[in-house]
């Protein structure tokens, strides 16, 4: 069975959570569970079942959502990975971060040619007094911890994109990108999931992978990792890599990474400023919704042109969305099984 995200019943005028994917109201959203893993996107079916190999083992949420996300970044997409969509000038820059239960936290940004970033990041969190390495410094760390320089090729669905856009050459983004999947229920599930598919006409666009995750001792992890936009300027670095922004985790509290337009995911601190709605006693979905209304009313009519997305998980295991635009959905993995849940959204 194919997905369509025309054929989702969008519930949030309703005030409904979301509509999974066997049809169901989001259960697990109300009563809680872990473990529990939660990734952006339809992309997140696939990264989410790599975090579930550590979960349902009893396995750390960190070491869950690291290994979830690179799974994206084995995959060809537009949007993750050394597959993914290059800057203006045909090079593949790459963000990640990643951030534990006890304020750890790495980052890398504007990284080129090693094929998993998010592994990176860690290492920085781990090996490193600092939380941050970008461009050359990052690459060259990266390569001193044993990590292998990839060539400075493009994928052959970003080289065509890429061509595809040099015809424009424009720089315009554009929202809730449509993508196709073989996505399937719990009980059809195989390995043929399809990683997005890139925008044929070579447009901007946005699809990082977010994960969070509350693994069976009731700790929160969390991880992003995306090339960004699509054709951007030449070291343009998004909210991925920016704790606070892109990915937050308070373990009393709860887990936030956000995906869309990145500047204005920075501009509002997002990640960080759900989890403060949650510690004021906000519900994830609550949360989230009041931020991305904040991003609306301080971008006024431009709001309409960009997209932001935030999801978030609180220490009960309850998660929740919300999203600028409609288009935006996120998967979710229990013992249970899982789910593909269509956000609300307020515009
Ligand atoms: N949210 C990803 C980016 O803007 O780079």
């Amino acid at each position: 069975m194919s997905i369509n995200r025309r054929n989702f019943i969008n519930l949030s005028s309703l005030g409904i959570a979301g509509f999974t994917l066997q049809g169901f109201v989001n259960k697990s959203s109300a009563k809680g569970m872990k473990p529990i893993v939660i990734a952006t996107w339809d992309a997140g079916i696939n990264a989410n079942k790599g975090a579930w190999e550590v979960l349902s083992k009893g396995g750390s949420a960190l070491d869950a959502v690291e290994k979830g996300v690179m799974v994206t970044e084995d995959e060809i997409s537009c949007c993750v990975g050394l597959g993914a969509n290059p800057d203006r000038d045909g090079h593949v820059t790459l963000d990640a971060s990643i951030m534990d239960h006890e304020f750890n936290c790495g980052s890398v940004a504007f990284l080129e040619r090693i094929k998993h970033p998010i592994s990176v990041a860690r290492k920085v969190m781990e090996k490193t007094p600092h939380v941050m390495l970008v461009g050359a410094g990052a690459q060259q760390f990266a390569l001193a911890e044993g990590f292998t320089l990839e060539a400075d090729n493009l994928s052959e669905s970003a080289d065509k994109a890429y061509k595809q856009w040099l015809k424009k050459s424009t720089y315009k983004p554009v929202i809730n990108v449509e993508r196709q999947t073989t996505a399937q229920p719990t009980s059809q599930l195989d390995d043929k999931f399809k990683a997005p598919a890139r925008l044929s006409n070579g447009d901007w666009n946005h699809d990082t992978i977010g994960m969070v995750a509350l693994d069976a001792k009731g700790n929160l992890s969390g991880s992003c990792t995306t090339s960004g936009a699509g054709f951007k300027l030449r070291g343009r670095v998004g909210d991925s890599p920016i704790i606070g922004a892109g990915l937050y985790v308070d373990n009393e509290v709860g887990a936030v990474v956000a995906t869309g337009q990145g500047e204005d995911v920075i501009r509002v601190a997002g990640s960080s400023a759900v989890v403060e709605f949650m510690r004021q006693g906000k519900s994830p979905q609550e949360a989230c919704r009041l931020v991305v209304e904040k991003v609306r009313k301080i971008k006024k009519e431009k709001a309409a042109d960009i997209q932001v997305c935030f999801i978030a998980l609180n220490k009960k295991g309850e998660h929740g969305s919300y999203a600028l635009h409609k288009g935006f959905n996120y998967a979710v993995q229990t013992a249970e099984g899982h789910q593909l849940i269509e956000s609300p959204f307020v515009m």
